[in-house]
């Protein structure tokens, strides 16, 4: 599988681009979910090279740095979080040679370029886990319990749905904490730890400017492995450390990739997808020698509702403080429901929390799609589904992403048959993206798109929106043009201001953002000049009427 570049780039360097040093503490990063972004070739997945094509709509947005998804060499079990090697490209997405040129556009492009890096887990296709030895001291392998071993070792269950364990064909089991095609590594070896060192510096000397780091919670696990009891998995995770996610341990591997990414030029970074059960948890993430961000979920599972947000925000912000860190937002990613549908199927208030989560201090991450304010899709074919979660009638990731209760709509109920689409799988928010046209594929690409986009898409397409100053594309370009403009926006202090029920104010430098989270008009002492809005005010002499879910940014 190695794979050789042809035309090697001179200088191994991170090019540097983007807003200088520490720029990561109030960066845009737009996640590129490689196989549903753009189609180069006409086989309906997306590529790399689709996306060094589509580099001027990153750059016409305003973002500073693009994550891509994982797109090495892969079985595709799980969307290409099984991976067989870590250091080719898929050839569904390209070479390693597309993978060289797309950094170097995107540096040329001004665009910083982070990575996956899948270490809790390998594909069952990897090299190690298929001879027989080695597999037994890199993965976790233990008997089973039973008079025959025939019973799992523990109680615990994959996220997908199921034990996390699979017995072999030699009668002993191995762990895996997602699908049975992603075994978990033994993190216990420290061969997986020289393994992943390496793999980390062949990335980082290809000019890569980080690393997201999937299930960066997960590597380390509680000594002899001790069952949780019957039937609590469900109920504690997210809320409590469990004996294979968010123990201390990990945090002894993240400082010494801190060290690893520190003697490197240019600022590189690592960013924790860790589902820790609280922000002050989330915080031990963000230490100031451990990784650079941690996604901050609970602000994308807060409620609409001001006294959620005002909690989730001023919690994060106090946590992250407490060890010197930015906080980073996110509302949408490739494993939970679009926010344009998870907050009550309501474009207006996906717009207004896509402007809230940008005037507060601290980096964001915007999902692709979302700037065209998609909608999860939700009348997906069950032929056509790929998430492995749906096939093992798991929870969707870890029971999120789909509507909460207190929310307008109705929680999601198990399984697939909810009638309302929302099932917390993953499939409707990887469609892909619609470019242009009038018909499906909206120009993802000259073939067709390997899941099937909407017949009613075509008011969404980047072409459609572009120039249309109501349309959520402008919002978004606008309000990452402002973003940049106003100096001291993204890192800095905030302040909450006085504010009709329902409603939340703020100031940051330059502006005060109002927030109606109610669903009718609210009145308020006018307070200032209008700078951008979801949706516009109504201003009558010195009173300004906010219309229902909507966000404001005002100079002052
Ligand atoms: C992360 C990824 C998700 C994947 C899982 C297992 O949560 O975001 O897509 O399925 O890890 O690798």
């Amino acid at each position: 599988m190695t794979q050789e570049l042809t035309s090697p780039t001179p200088a191994r360097q991170s090019s540097g681009p983007g807003r200088g040093p520490r720029w990561w503490r109030d960066a845009v990063i737009y996640q590129v979910y490689v196989r549903s972004f753009a189609d180069s070739d006409g086989d309906g997945v997306g590529d790399l090279r689709g996306v060094c094509e589509r580099l001027p709509h990153l750059k016409d947005l305003g973002v500073d740095a693009v994550w891509l998804t994982p797109f090495y060499a892969s079985p595709q079990a799980d969307g290409g979080y099984d991976v067989a090697d870590y250091r080719a490209v898929d050839p569904l997405f390209g070479d390693l040679q597309d993978a060289d040129d797309l950094i170097r556009s995107a540096h040329e492009a001004g665009l910083r370029v982070i990575v996956d890096i899948v270490p809790n887990h390998t594909s069952d296709q990897h090299p190690w886990f298929q001879d027989p030895d080695l597999a037994r001291t890199r993965y976790i392998f233990r008997p089973g319990k039973g008079a025959n071993g025939e019973l799992p070792p523990n109680d615990w269950e994959s996220v997908f749905g199921g034990p996390a364990w699979t017995r072999t064909d030699r009668g002993d089991w191995y762990l895996h904490l997602f699908a049975p095609e992603q075994p978990d590594l033994d993190w216990d070896n420290p061969d997986v730890h020289a393994e992943f060192a390496a793999i980390l510096r062949f990335w980082l000397d290809l000019g890569v400017d980080g690393f997201r780091i999937d299930v960066a919670h997960g590597m380390v696990k509680a000594p002899g492995l001790p069952d949780i009891g019957h039937g609590q998995q469900a109920k504690l995770i997210g809320t409590q450390v469990l004996p294979f996610f968010d123990q201390d341990g990990v945090h002894a591997i993240h400082r010494t990739w801190r060290r690893l990414l520190d003697s490197y030029d240019g600022d590189r970074i690592g960013v924790a997808e860790a589902w820790a059960p609280s922000a002050e948890r989330l915080a031990l993430y963000v230490r100031p020698d451990e990784l650079h961000q941690a996604f901050n979920f609970q602000f994308l599972n807060a409620d609409w509702h001001v006294d959620a947000l005002r909690s989730v925000i001023d919690d994060s912000l106090a946590a992250t403080a407490s060890v010197g860190a930015p906080t980073t937002w996110v509302l949408s990613n490739h494993d939970v429901v679009r926010h344009t549908t998870r907050l009550g199927g309501s474009l207006d208030r996906a717009r207004a929390a896509t402007l809230l989560m940008l005037a507060l201090p601290g980096s964001a991450y915007l999902y692709q799609g979302e700037e065209l304010g998609l909608p999860e899709v939700t009348d997906l074919p069950d032929e056509v589904r790929q998430d492995p979660a749906f096939f093992r009638g798991g929870q969707g990731e870890f029971g999120i992403g789909a509507p909460r209760s207190g929310a307008d709509t109705e929680p999601a109920t198990d399984g697939p048959a909810d009638p309302s689409g929302q099932d917390g799988f993953r499939d409707g928010c990887r469609v892909p993206l619609p470019w242009s046209g009038e018909h499906p594929p909206y120009g993802f690409g000259p073939g067709g798109s390997w899941l099937p986009q909407p017949a009613d898409w075509r008011a969404l397409t980047v072409a459609a929106q572009t120039g249309d100053p109501n349309s959520t594309l402008e919002l978004y370009r606008s309000a990452l043009a402002l973003r940049r403009s106003l100096p001291g926006l993204g890192d800095g202090g905030m302040s909450w201001q006085p504010a009709p029920e329902g409603v939340l104010a703020f100031s940051r430098p330059g502006l005060l953002c109002t927030v109606n989270t109610l669903g009718r008009d609210v009145e308020l002492p006018l307070p200032g000049q209008p700078l951008l809005s979801s949706a516009p005010a109504r201003i009558d002499g010195g009173t300004a009427v906010l219309p229902g879910d909507s966000c404001i940014w005002w100079a002052i």
